[in-house]
């Protein structure tokens, strides 16, 4: 896990260079002890030979006060202590010889002329080695432009060693540290946080897929604990939400199909004169045909051809009624690829009879070409029916009724994709038209212009609602006087 990481390098950071600080200032003081410790011995060394020189020198003379110092010098560098302090009697002067010039600059030692103790950091000049170095003035009251001085040096090349093995040690002691804090944090981090992060993060995406029982089980009294608690909550809500949204939907779809099957009833119900008149024709034929027979006076040339009429007018009178109880049924068939032409066929033959009552001529066209598109059969002559029933009630006096059906290519409306085939099924009437205001609402559920007991206003808002399921839409053309044109569009089904 990211953020894991990212804290935790930002720790580690933050230790490391606190570590680093803490060591050098403790290095620091060490240094800062070490020298302390060592000028004071050299001062001490210094005042203790400062005694013994000046009398020496005063009662036995030069030689044997510098064979003193040279005696005490030889003594340490055998004594392998010359590292830690090596004594040297040097002359202040400005033309004293090299073997007796002091080591650190004339400059430098001018507070030593004046009778003071001074310290020093010179470089040996012959080896390079950093020394801490003393001068103790040593008064010998004979000569007073000469003063002579004791100087006791110690190398620091030894501490300088111990510095660097310290601060090695720090550096290895900081890295061990920090690696042992990565692995350490890296475990933590995996268990307290990479693992439950990762167990949330499959669950929303679980539930973003889809998966509502999905719940995360972290058992953590801690900010990741309560995310998880909060995401089983959404999780719970979202599942009653969908079963709600699922219950709703049905009742709507159950809603929407009485209404539809109450649609279609109602246009049964205008059909119902027609029938009655259209099935007066082959009743009367039937029945006539019968006396004849029972009169017993047919011969048998005719009596064949009495039984063929009698044969044909049932088959017209069962065609009618099977097509009233198709429409009739509940739409339970599927949906499937089906000529439109035959269907406009099939439509305009159950709306025969009402159209001739109302003086109404009523014909289908096209046809030249396939026009298939999937469709639900009885869906798409409910569609029609009302199509027609509303053109034949919009002509009180007559008229006429065109059903074309053809290929058109075009873009559907709110669409920005290319232009695509079409099955336009057109119903054209002779009517007055629909008035602006009208065309606006007359797509409403129970928007009607008819008197009450004429319409519902549910026949194009069902019809379009239907045709919008088939993935088209419906496309109207009117103006006063000059008739009405209703286009129907579904999806061609190509192949
Ligand atoms: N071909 C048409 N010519 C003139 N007006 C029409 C035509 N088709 C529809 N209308 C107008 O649109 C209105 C709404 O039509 P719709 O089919 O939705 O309801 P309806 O025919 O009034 O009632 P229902 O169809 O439920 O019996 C009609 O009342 C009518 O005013
Ligand atoms: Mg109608």
């Amino acid at each position: 896990v990211r953020l894991t990481a990212k804290l935790v390098a930002a720790w580690l950071v933050a230790i490391a260079i606190l570590a680093l600080l803490f060591g050098r200032r403790e290095l620091g003081r060490q240094t800062a002890e070490f020298e302390a410790r060592r000028e004071a011995s050299q001062q001490a060394v210094g005042r203790l030979f400062r005694p013994i020189i000046a009398r020496t020198w005063r009662n036995e003379g030069e030689a044997s006060a510098m064979y003193v110092v040279a005696y005490t010098r030889q003594l340490m560098a055998d004594q392998h202590l010359d590292n830690e302090l090596a004594l040297r009697w040097v002359w202040l002067d400005r033309d004293a010889p090299a073997s007796s010039s002091p080591m650190a600059s004339l400059q430098a030692l001018s507070a030593v002329l004046s009778g003071k103790e001074v310290t020093r950091h010179v470089a040996d000049q012959r080896t390079g080695v950093e020394r801490l170095v003393t001068y103790v003035p040593v008064a010998l009251g004979m000569d007073p432009d000469r003063t002579g001085a004791l100087e006791i040096s110690s190398s620091l090349e030894p501490f300088h060693q111990f510095e660097a093995a310290t601060r090695q040690r720090l550096f290895a002691t900081i890295a061990i540290g920090v690696a042992a804090l990565v692995i350490l944090s890296g475990l933590i981090g995996a268990w307290v946080v990479a693992r439950p992060v990762r167990r949330l993060v499959a669950t929303a995406r679980a539930i973003g897929d889809g998966d509502l029982s999905a719940r995360v089980d972290l058992r953590q009294r801690d900010e990741l604990g309560r995310l998880a608690g909060a995401m089983n909550g959404m999780a719970d809500r979202l599942a009653d939400a969908q079963d709600r949204v699922a219950q709703e939907t049905e009742a709507r779809i159950r809603a929407l199909e009485q209404l539809r099957h109450g649609d279609r009833l109602s246009t049964l119900g205008r059909l119902a004169s027609g029938v009655a008149h259209e099935l007066g024709t082959p009743l009367a034929v039937i029945s006539g045909r019968a006396q004849l027979l029972a009169e017993g006076s047919v011969g048998a040339s005719k009596l064949q051809q009495y039984a063929r009429s009698i044969e044909h007018q049932v088959e017209r009178m069962s065609d009618i009624a099977r097509q009233l109880t198709d429409f009739a049924r509940r739409d339970t068939r599927k949906h499937a690829p089906h000529d439109m032409v035959a269907l406009a066929r099939d439509a305009s033959d159950m709306m025969g009879a009402l159209s001739t009552k109302a003086r109404v001529q009523l014909e289908v066209t096209g046809g030249d070409a396939p026009a298939i598109a999937v469709v639900s059969p009885t869906q798409i002559q409910q569609v029609l029916s009302n199509l027609i029933v509303n053109a034949v009630q919009a002509m009180p006096t007559g008229g006429r009724i065109a059903v074309d059906v053809r290929v058109e290519a075009a873009a559907a409306p709110a669409s920005s994709g290319p232009p695509r085939r079409w099955v336009c099924t057109r119903v054209t009437d002779t009517g007055p038209g629909i008035p602006r205001d009208v065309q606006e609402r007359m797509f409403e559920p129970f928007f009607t212009t008819k008197r009450s007991g004429e319409g519902m206003g549910l026949g194009l808002a069902i019809s379009q609602e239907i045709v919008l399921e088939h993935g088209g839409w419906i496309a109207v053309d009117s103006g006063p006087d000059r008739g009405t044109s209703f286009a129907i569009y579904l999806p061609e089904h190509a192949g």
